[in-house]
């Protein structure tokens, strides 16, 4: 698929199943994310590999944090936290790094990482690998944050679940340009 198609067709893929990208379709995607636009050359990002077994505790990681705002949580919603990592073979945790520079405000450094995580989507789509970026509660929860050894000054910009297609994937009806894009003045 050549960069112009991927841009244009890229959509997530809610279902995914195994096997994990790997390989050289993961380095493939890695590297997109480290060529995103970056105010300064700051590197304002860091990535977690997430797969296997490694999700299990992303899953308990995800309860233990729903049990501290609410020790009344029910079991099954609970079950439904501790399941949702197995959504996919692979979960790539986009993390921002704050850096205090007079030049390069944080929320640039935000942007930058947000950037290295479109670039990864449309990585993987690229190569038929199907992928999802999820937040939620839990990408801004301080128990989860820690628990996945972030620092104060780091940030979760996204959960990006990533496999095999096992759906199909929903396509949005393509926006009107004219809506969005005007000649100015
Ligand atoms: C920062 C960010 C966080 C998102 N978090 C969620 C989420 O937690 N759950 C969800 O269903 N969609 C989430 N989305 C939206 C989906 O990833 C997806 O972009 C949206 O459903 C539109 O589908 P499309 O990518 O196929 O156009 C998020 C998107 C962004 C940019």
């Amino acid at each position: 698929m050549d960069a112009i198609d991927a841009l244009h067709t890229r959509t997530s893929v809610p279902k995914l199943t195994d096997p994990a990208p790997s390989g050289e379709c993961l380095d493939n995607i890695c590297r997109a994310a480290l060529r995103a636009a970056d105010h300064g050359v700051l590197r304002p990002w860091r990535f977690l590999l997430i797969a296997g077994e490694a999700r299990l505790r992303l899953g308990e990681l995800f309860v233990k944090a729903a049990l501290h705002e609410n020790s009344q949580l029910d079991p099954a919603a609970q079950e439904r936290l501790r399941d949702k990592p197995l959504r996919a073979p692979l979960i790539i945790v986009s993390i921002s790094r704050h850096q205090q520079t007079a030049k390069v405000p944080v929320i640039e450094q935000d942007l930058s990482a947000a950037a290295a995580s479109q670039n990864m989507l449309l990585a993987a789509h690229a190569q038929d690998i199907g992928a999802f970026w999820r937040t939620g509660a839990m990408a801004y929860d301080p128990i989860v944050k820690r628990g996945l050894g972030l620092a104060d000054n780091e940030h979760i910009i996204g959960f990006l679940y990533l496999g095999r297609k096992a759906g199909p994937s929903r396509r949005l009806a393509d926006p009107d340009i004219a809506e969005f894009f005007r000649n100015w003045p």
